[in-house]
């Protein structure tokens, strides 16, 4: 979320600034991904029931994926809608 907030990316709102407290940075990942992202927080799940868009077994917060050298490259699909 902090590295999309920062480069621009339209569609990640993080309006809680990370706090996981909102679910405007849900995001998708990609399918070829979801091994390196590993698996979203109990945590996660209870904020995405508020989500805007459809939940899926890909969605995550943003916020929680702690970027490492080996999510270099890392696709994510944006959801229509954050609100
Ligand atoms: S920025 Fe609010 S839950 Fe991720």
């Amino acid at each position: 979320m902090q590295t999309a907030l920062a480069n621009d990316v339209d569609g990640i709102v993080g309006e809680c600034g990370g706090a996981m407290m909102c679910a405007t940075c849900h995001c998708y990942v990609d399918e070829a991904w979801t091994d390196r992202t590993g698996p979203r927080h109990e945590r996660e799940d209870d904020m995405l029931e508020g989500a805007a868009s459809e939940v899926t077994a890909a969605s995550r917060l943003s916020c929680q994926i702690r970027l490492t050298p080996d999510l270099d490259g890392l696709v994510v699909h944006l959801p229509d809608e954050q609100f």
